[in-house]
This record gives structure tokens, sequence and C-alpha cells, in this order.
């Protein structure tokens, strides 16, 4: 019997070695290949932990022995070793009460190299805890989510860090969808609309449109100073809107219902070659309307324009802190929106509330990697330029 759990016991020590050779194995090649969901790496883990409990329990007995004899070594236990080197050695130690043995720790304390060394790393503990580890967010009743997400997404010292921390891979900077139809809008013309100061001033949330179409490059402009590229720095193509670390987060869809020469249906734009992609042909009017909420203004417009986020694009190096940039992003991109439709005569509303999951299936996103975070009503207003 002895045997027999000798022989399994070097079966399960043997296979704990293999499982973790496997585990570090899998580890370092999802890491190099940015693979967050290796599931190989995964496996590992788990037979790792079974065969970890496995172990445990076989050898629980000299496991706990051994704490034992770790944690509980008397200094009268000791004492033989290093009697003859020193007297105070054998004798019981101060404030022990008689006959009851110190333990280890507290013999450790009592030296001056033992003190110094618990003291260091104490210090050492606390100062990595409290520049490194976010405090657990607090929600103090009364308060909500945003609150707890706000706090917990203040940068730490491991922000510092920043990309060498592995948050996943960088996915690519442009979305592209090959194998659709694929317009491409007119480069966007000069003529000039109002000035800067003069649109800013007449901006307003327009929910009441004339009903006259919009031309293809009425849109291209209105697409290329909402977010299109505008100028090239050491080889990083740059866009009309700031972007944290300029790796573009947000993606453009539209919800076209009235634009001449473009079939009424959803469109995604290409920033790269300033085009748009037919995703899916259709009247989305009564659609567009439903994910609003009803609000009525969503089917009367030309358009409507949803601005999506791939977290990713900025995880990868600012972790928590994505999602505030992202929709920071989002609305630097519907001011744009907002402005350059004032500018040719034509009126905006931003729509917040909307239904998520219908919206994203709708521009075919999962919510999760690809979600929706803003749409916005665009249409042509009876107030001419
Ligand atoms: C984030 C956000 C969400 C909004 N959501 C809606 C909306 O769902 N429906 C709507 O009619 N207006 C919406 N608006 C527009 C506001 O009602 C409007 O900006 C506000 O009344 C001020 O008017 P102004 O934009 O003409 O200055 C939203 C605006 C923002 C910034």
């Amino acid at each position: 019997m002895k045997r027999l759990r000798q022989d399994i016991n070097t079966v399960v020590s043997v296979a704990l070695l293999v499982a973790a050779a496997a585990a570090i194995l899998t580890g370092i090649i999802a890491d190099l290949w940015h693979l967050t969901g290796f599931v190989y790496h995964t496996y590992a883990g788990y037979v790792m932990a079974v065969l970890a409990v496995a172990h445990v329990a076989l050898n629980w007995i000299r496991l706990v022995r051994y704490i034992r004899f770790r944690l509980l070594r008397s200094t009268s236990q000791r004492a033989p070793a290093r009697a003859g080197l020193t007297t105070r050695a054998s004798v019981p130690a101060s404030g022990s009460p008689a006959g009851r043995p110190a333990t280890g720790v507290l013999h450790a304390l009592r030296t001056r190299r033992g003190f110094l060394g618990v003291l260091i790393g104490a210090l050492a503990g606390v100062a990595i805890g409290r520049s490194t580890v976010r405090a657990r967010p607090n929600v103090p009743f009364g308060t909500d989510m945003g609150v707890a997400y706000h706090q917990w997404s203040k940068p730490g010292m491991s922000d510092l860090f920043g990309a060498v921390a592995s948050w996943g891979a960088q996915p690519p900077l442009y979305k592209t969808y090959p194998d659709a139809p694929r317009i491409i809008l007119p480069p966007p013309d000069d003529r000039p609309g109002l000035i800067l100061e003069e649109a800013i001033r007449k901006r307003r949330s327009v929910r009441d449109y004339s009903g006259d179409p919009l031309t293809l490059a009425e849109l291209s402009r209105l697409l290329f100073y909402t977010g299109g590229i505008n100028a090239e720095r050491f080889g990083v193509k740059l866009r009309a809107a700031p972007s944290a670390g300029a790796l573009y987060p947000i993606e453009t869809y539209l919800a076209v219902h009235r634009v001449t020469d473009l079939r009424s249906g959803v469109y995604h734009y290409g920033v790269a070659d300033h085009s748009l992609a037919l995703l899916r042909e259709g009247d989305m009017r009564g659609e567009a309307v439903r994910h609003g909420l009803m609000q009525d203004f969503l089917g009367a417009c030309n358009l409507v324009v949803y601005f999506t986020v791939i977290l990713q694009r900025l995880r990868w190096r600012y972790q928590e802190r994505s999602y505030r940039y992202a929709l920071l992003e989002a609305g630097h991109l519907a001011q744009n929106l907002y402005l350059a439709a004032t500018s040719l005569g034509m009126g905006v509303c931003a729509v917040g509330a909307f239904l998520d999951d219908q919206v994203n299936a709708m521009l075919g996103v999962d919510g999760e990697h690809e979600a929706a975070v803003y749409m916005l009503a665009v249409g042509k207003t009876r107030d001419r330029v």
C-alpha cells in the first residue's frame, strides 16, 4: 500500500513538472505572438492546478510537518547546534514564558539582521503596494459605476511601464471590408463654407430638416472634415480629430436615407482611402428611429452617423484609461461633424439614448471588441448658407 502510494506520488510529481513546463512554454508562445486567449496555455494551467492539488493531498502530512518545523522551530531546538559558540544561545529567549518555545519568526525579529530584513521588506512592500497597485474602487451609496470606473482608471506608477505590461496586441489601424461593394468618394472640394467663428455661433442641435437630398460631394466633405486624413508626419497619417497616441479607436458608419447616387443602406467609412463600403442595402429609417428610442427625426434626416470604438486599439497602450479616451475621441469627432455640417448648411442632432445591442447588430459589430458609442442625425436644413 505504502509502495503504491509512493508510485502514485512519483507519477503526479513528474506530471506536475511536465504540466508546469507546458504552461511556461505556452505562456511564452502566447506572449510572443500576443495571443490573448491561447487555449493551450489555459488547459496547461488547469492541468497544473489539478496536479498541484493532488500533490499537496498526497504529501499533506509531510508538508504540515515541514511547515511546523520551519515556523515553530524553537530556540531551544537550535541550542545544541550553537552550544559552545555562545553562552546566549543556550539561554531561553527572553520574553518567552519559561518552557514555551519562541517561534522562528520571533527569533529572527530579535536579531539585528533579521529585524532590519523584515523592516526593509515591509517598507518595500508598502512602497510597491501604494505606488503600483490600485486601491479597490469605492462606490459609495448614491454614486454609480461611472464613479467607480473614474477612480479605478486613475493612473498609478504601473502605468509608467505602459506598453511593457502586456495588454494584448495592437490591432490594425484601419478596418476594411474587402468583399463589400466600394464607393470611392470624390475628393473633398474647397468651396468655402461659413467661417469657423460663425459656424460655432450658429451651431445648434437640429431636428427639423428640409427633405432635400444630400449630394455625394457634400457627404465627402462632411466625412473628411469630421475625421478624414489631413496630414502625414513621420510616416503617421494624422486625421481631422485628435487621438490619444494617434491610435484612432473610432470607426464611422452611416445609415444612408437620402443621398444622391448612393443606395439606401448601411455603410462603413474607409478613412484610409476616403471610401464607403456598402454593408447592407435597404431602407434603414424604421430601424434608426426604433434604435433611437422612437425619436422620429432619425428617420427624417438624410443620414445617421454612428461612431463605434475598437477598444483594443487603445487598450494595449493605455489599459484602464482607454475607455475614457475613446469617449473623449468620439466627442471630438462629433463636434467636428456638428461644425462641418453647420458650415455647409446642414444640421446635426447628437443622440446618446439608443439601444446598444440593436445598433451593434445593425452595424455588424459584436458590442464587445467593437461597440457603438454615439449616433448623430444629419440633414439638410431649411436655413441655407
Ligand atoms: C451626449 C449627448 C447626447 C444627446 N442625446 C440626445 C438625444 O438622445 N436626443 C436629442 O434630441 N438630443 C440629444 N442631444 C442634444 C442635446 O439635447 C442638445 O445638445 C442640447 O439641448 C443643447 O442644444 P444645442 O446642441 O442646440 O446647443 C444630445 C447631446 C449630447 C451631447
